[in-house]
């Protein structure tokens, strides 16, 4: 069995502030992207990382991942994302060659995933899961609103039980034939906020293993303080 990763680093990162398309950004002084593609790749089941660019980036993605150290014993595709994360995904999945039957989804905005996060998501595919989320518990309780207009107030409709609410994270780890089906089933373009979503809808189970709050995503200024104080104590 050969396992891939896609990793959509295709994103402006609208929310992290004016920039350079987020997974660009440094951390540390190294590409947040490089940083998802050696932690992917880290793991020794990873025999292929599918990087997909922003669309006008490819190039530019190509010579970065050409500047940086990466093991030899991984290959690496660099496509041209799309207008969605759903997307980009999609045309990761298109580059995949024959042989590859486990494919990993990895969000180039969680460049600190540890390498034991991603091993434990290939070993439920491979001892059987379809499709595997790594999830952590979440600190804050969450309401469901009625979004109204920008800077209204929003009517809250619902609190959901928080004991009974993940948060999810990447990698998410699937049968390749069932994510490659679960895409296709999207016709309608209803789209997801996350792969796992889309195989929901076949009404294919998916499970859940522990996540990492090392696996956290870089949304907002925030977590890039958090992000290098992360890599600082690593470095310790
Ligand atoms: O926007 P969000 O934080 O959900 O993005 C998650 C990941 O999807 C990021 O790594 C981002 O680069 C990627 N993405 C993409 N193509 C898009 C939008 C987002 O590859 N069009």
């Amino acid at each position: 069995s050969r396992t891939a990763a896609v990793i959509p680093a295709a994103g402006r990162g609208v929310r992290l502030g004016p920039g350079a398309p987020k997974a660009l950004r440094a951390l540390s002084g190294t590409p947040m992207l490089v940083h998802a593609v050696r932690a992917l790749a880290a793991s020794r089941a990873v025999s292929l990382v599918v990087v997909v660019a922003p669309p006008d980036g490819a190039a530019e993605v190509k010579t970065l991942l050409a500047d940086h150290a990466l093991p030899e014993r991984t290959d690496f595709l660099v496509v041209p994302g799309g207008a969605t994360r759903q997307e980009s995904v999609k045309l990761g999945l298109d580059a995949l060659p024959p042989g590859v039957d486990i494919v990993l989804v990895h969000d180039a905005a969680r460049p600190l995933v540890p390498v034991d996060t991603v091993d434990g998501v290939i070993e439920a595919v491979r001892d059987g899961a379809r499709a595997v989320v790594p999830a952590l518990p979440l600190a804050d309780t969450v309401k469901e609103v009625e979004p109204g207009a920008p800077g209204e107030p929003e009517p809250v409709v619902a609190t959901p039980e928080r004991a009974r609410l993940r948060a999810v994270q990447t990698p998410q780890g699937f049968d390749r034939a069932t994510l490659v089906r679960a895409h296709e089933a999207d016709v309608v373009g209803e789209g997801a906020t996350d792969d796992a979503g889309l195989v929901e809808r076949l009404g294919e189970p998916v499970v859940l293993v522990p996540g990492h709050e090392e696996a956290f995503k870089v949304t907002r200024p925030l977590d890039l303080v958090l992000a290098e104080a992360v890599l600082a104590r690593r470095r310790a």
